[in-house]
Formats: structure tokens, sequence, C-alpha cells
């Protein structure tokens, strides 16, 4: 298939189905003379959240690598130049386009997960044995790192979600900037209350971001053994925020087509103090770069019947709510075309 504007404007509707922090949707993108821009698009920051703009750009690396996926399926090889001028840090990337006859990389199999996957707060059942030593070798191709963080670090991880915790909770600009993008009803942008627990099961994971209450009923006390997978670079700058985002979409795509249940986690790692100690968890499993980025949760998603031992010790039976999707906004807010 050849790169027209009509097929190179479909890419970046698949691109937009990336997640991005509270899915806000940093991106702006121009598809001009034959040349596809990425920009990160700053008015819709979160300034309390991520004052560097990090979590920002880490979701344009997200939408990107969406948009290799879809090129790769689509028999197109994108030929990418990252941060090309200087004189705009804005503009993340220039994508340039070239036919192929076959496709060349392992990504073009992920077309189908790019619908299939959204970020699921539930607890999971363990993943199986050996399926994320796979995963975390897809980060190295994007020059980030992946471990899987030990459960026998779990109090140290707890420590770091309290001191997270209480920052976030002494700040009300950070509350206020937060509930700015729950929505009630189903919208273009923001978590809708259908994809958060719900008051009864708020703070049941030690691992999990608080939230306003949502609609998801999960249950009291379910156990949750997702695995924790840390992402991390060699420096913090906008490349490595932009690689890591290729990086984690790499991974979650991987881990959707392999049938696991994924969420990214970024509230140990905005806080200075909690990312401190998720940087002495990693080096103590092993990771040798010195910059986390972002957690993923890893886990097999559990069967509405299954029943499920709660930390007392009795069964419990997991409710029938899957998380809700979530908006995306519409292409041509997004996409400008000019010849
Ligand atoms: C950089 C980044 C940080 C995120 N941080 C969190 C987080 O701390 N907690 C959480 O529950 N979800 C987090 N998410 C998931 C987003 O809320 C989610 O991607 C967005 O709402 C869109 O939903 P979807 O992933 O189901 O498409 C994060 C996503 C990205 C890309």
């Amino acid at each position: 298939m050849s790169a027209d504007s009509e097929t190179i404007s479909n890419a970046v509707r698949w691109a937009c189905a990336a997640p991005s922090v509270h899915n806000v949707q940093p991106w702006a993108w121009r598809l001009r003379r034959g040349e596809l821009e990425l920009r990160v698009d700053r008015l819709r920051s979160i300034p309390v959240e991520d004052p560097a703009g990090r979590q920002l750009i880490i979701s344009c690396g997200a939408a990107l690598h969406h948009l290799r996926v879809t090129l790769e399926h689509n028999l197109i090889e994108p030929i990418v130049a990252t941060f090309p001028d200087r004189g705009q840090p804005d503009l993340l990337a220039v994508i340039t386009f070239r036919g192929r006859a076959r496709a060349m990389s392992a990504d073009a199999g992920l077309f189908a997960s790019l619908e299939r996957r959204r970020s699921d707060r539930r607890p999971f059942d363990a993943p199986p044995a050996g399926s994320l030593v796979g995963l975390a070798r897809h980060a190295s191709v994007f020059g980030a790192s992946a471990i899987s963080l030990s459960p026998q670090f779990g109090d140290m991880l707890a420590r770091a979600a309290t001191l997270a915790a209480e920052e976030h909770q002494s700040d009300p600009a950070y509350w206020n900037e937060l509930e700015s993008w729950i929505r009630s009803a189903p919208t273009a942008d923001g978590v809708p209350r259908s994809a958060l627990p719900d008051a009864l099961s708020i703070h049941e994971s030690a691992s999990a971001r608080a939230f306003p209450s949502g609609q998801l009923r999960i249950g009291h006390g379910v156990r949750d053994d997702a695995a924790l997978i840390l992402l991390s670079t060699v420096s913090d700058t906008p490349i490595d925020w932009l690689n890591v985002g290729q990086a984690m979409s790499s991974l979650l795509l991987h881990a959707t087509a392999s049938h696991l249940a994924t969420c990214p986690l970024t509230h140990l790692t905005e806080v200075e103090s909690s990312r401190e100690i998720v940087r002495d968890v990693a080096s103590r499993s092993g990771e040798t770069l010195q910059n986390p980025q972002v957690m993923i949760r890893v886990g097999l998603e559990r069967e509405p019947s299954d029943a499920v031992i709660d930390a007392a010790g009795s069964e419990t039976r997991i409710e029938e709510h899957r998380p809700g999707g979530t908006g995306r906004r519409p292409l041509e807010e997004v996409l400008t075309v000019s010849s």
C-alpha cells in the first residue's frame, strides 16, 4: 500500500488509541508534503503532577509506537527522525515513509492489540512464569530497560506508595487537577468513572494510584497478584521520555497479544521521595539504569466466576464488571493536513 494522505491519516487515527496520562492525549500531528510531524501539545499539560512534561512526552512516545505498528501493518516503513530541530523542542519527531514488500518488524503483528488494549485497574492473577522475560526484551529495542520488581521488596514499595500518597493528599492543587480529568459521562478525553474502582474498592492495592471514586466494582479485600515491571532509562531527558513511551507501548501491546492485562503507573515515579525508593528497589533487583520512569502492572484477568481468596483467607467472587473504554479526541482536532 502506498503512503497516500488518507492512509497516513488513518494511521494517525490508530496512533491516537495510545494510552496517555489521565487520557489527556497531548499530541498534535501535522501532515505536509509527505512528512508527518508529531508535536507535544503543552496546552494539554498537567502542570502540578507533571511540571517537567515528562509524562506528556512519554504519552507521545506511546502514540509514536502505535503509529509504527499501524504503518508496519500496512506495509509502510516509517523513517523516524526524533527531535530533528534544536530550536523547536516540542517537535518530537518527523516521520517519512517508504513502501515495503513484506512486514519486517515483529511489531506488525501487534495491530490487532491496538483496539483490545486498555488500562485495567482491577486486581490480577499472577502472570504465567516466564512470560515477563519475553516482554522485558521488547523495551530494549527503544533504549529503555525493563525489569520485573521482586515481590520480596513489597514493603519498600508500600513505603514508597505511602510517601507518594501523603504528598498527593496534602496538595489540593494536585487533587483539583486530577479531578478535572475525571469524567462521569462518556467524553473524548479524560478518565471515565467506569474505568475506576468504586469507593469500596479504592486503596485495595498499594501499587495503584488513588483516583476519585469510580464505578468499577471489585469487591472487598481481593488479593492482587499482579507483577510489577519497571521501565528505566540511562538519563532523564525528553529523548529518554520519548523512547520510554515507545518501549512502554511495545510492552503493553505485546502483553495484550499474550492475553495479559496491564496498567501503566506513574504515581511512584513522579514524586521524588518515592522515586528514590523505586530506584533503590530497582537496583536491588538488578537494574543498572538510574532513572525509573514508568511501572506497569501485568497479570491475568480473572474470569467473573472465579473464586478468589481474600487477604483474610475467605473466599469471594469477582464481580462481573469490566473497565469501561476511554474516549479519544476527533481526528480533525489532533491532525492538520496541509499541502
Ligand atoms: C505516562 C502515563 C502515565 C499513567 N499513569 C497512570 C497511573 O499512575 N495510574 C493509572 O491507573 N493509570 C495511569 N495511566 C493510564 C491512563 O490513565 C490511561 O492510559 C488513559 O486513561 C487511557 O485509557 P486506556 O489506557 O484504557 O486507553 C498512565 C498512562 C500513561 C501513558
